[in-house]
């Protein structure tokens, strides 16, 4: 089960980069968290740096083995996990909780947790994944360039981290029970966070300024947007973003 092993660091470099490190040393068993109270070098996506005020907030990552996850299906990986961070936040009391494809966390327009996951294929199929999350719980939420915010300025008090994560660890084994069985649940779930769903908002297509209206997601995780115009088509993160806020 998610969270049954647990590693805990005063200070690391990296929580994912731990956990790589230790896929290559030994069998580590699924769903083995290594919490860190502190980061040296936290990576965000992009290889940008991510940064959170040890002690206030979560970093942590989650050694995952997908049975035989097809590699074209890495997607729900991007999926369980936003709706796993959504779930814990809105039932910790935190309104307007949504998914900022691919998987962003924000709260109204701000990022409160960042997830970055790395997945080792082979053959085709994922052979495990490291899920990196950091959620801004108690901190001003400090994250590079981007509208943030954290659990306690949304809430108005402070939240026992420790409570969070538990709760959040018993939303990720749930969430991952329906990734890896019936999907249709958790991609109608995913659809109904989806941030900006239906809105016309700046993006960049192929590096230009475009205007369109994100719909869903397909089963290859790319977003389906309708185009001024009204043509529909589905884009990867290699070719869309968003733009800026
Ligand atoms: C993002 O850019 O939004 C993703 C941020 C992911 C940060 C977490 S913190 C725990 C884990 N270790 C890292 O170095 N990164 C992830």
């Amino acid at each position: 089960m998610i969270g049954s092993a647990r590693i805990e660091l005063a200070t690391v470099d990296s929580t994912n980069k731990h956990a790589a490190d230790l896929l290559h040393l030994t069998e580590v068993q699924h769903g083995t968290v290594i919490l860190a109270r502190e980061q040296t070098l936290g990576r965000g996506q992009r290889d940008r740096p991510w940064r959170s005020q040890p002690g206030l907030d979560l970093t942590f990552s989650v050694v995952l083995r997908p049975d035989g996850l097809d590699a074209g299906h890495q997607f729900v990986l991007a999926q369980f996990a936003a709706l796993a961070v959504r779930d814990a936040l809105q039932r910790t009391g935190v309104p307007d909780v949504m998914v900022k494809w691919p998987n962003d966390v924000l709260v109204g327009p701000r990022k409160v947790a960042g997830i970055l996951i790395q997945n080792e294929l082979q053959g085709g199929r994922v052979r495990h994944s490291v899920l990196g999350i950091g959620l801004n719980v108690n901190s001003d939420g400090d994250v590079d360039g981007a509208l943030a915010t954290s659990v306690r300025l949304e809430l108005g008090r402070t939240v026992d981290p420790e409570a969070l994560l538990s709760g959040l660890l018993d939303r990720l084994e749930l969430r991952w029970r329906q990734a890896m069985g019936h999907r249709a649940g958790l991609e109608a779930d995913y659809r109904d966070a989806l941030w900006g769903r239906g809105r016309w908002l700046p993006m960049e297509l192929d590096g230009a300024p475009i205007e369109a209206r994100p719909l869903e997601v397909d089963a290859e995780g790319r977003l389906l947007v309708e185009l001024q115009g009204g043509a529909v088509a589905p884009f990867g993160l290699d070719r869309l973003r968003f733009g800026p806020r």
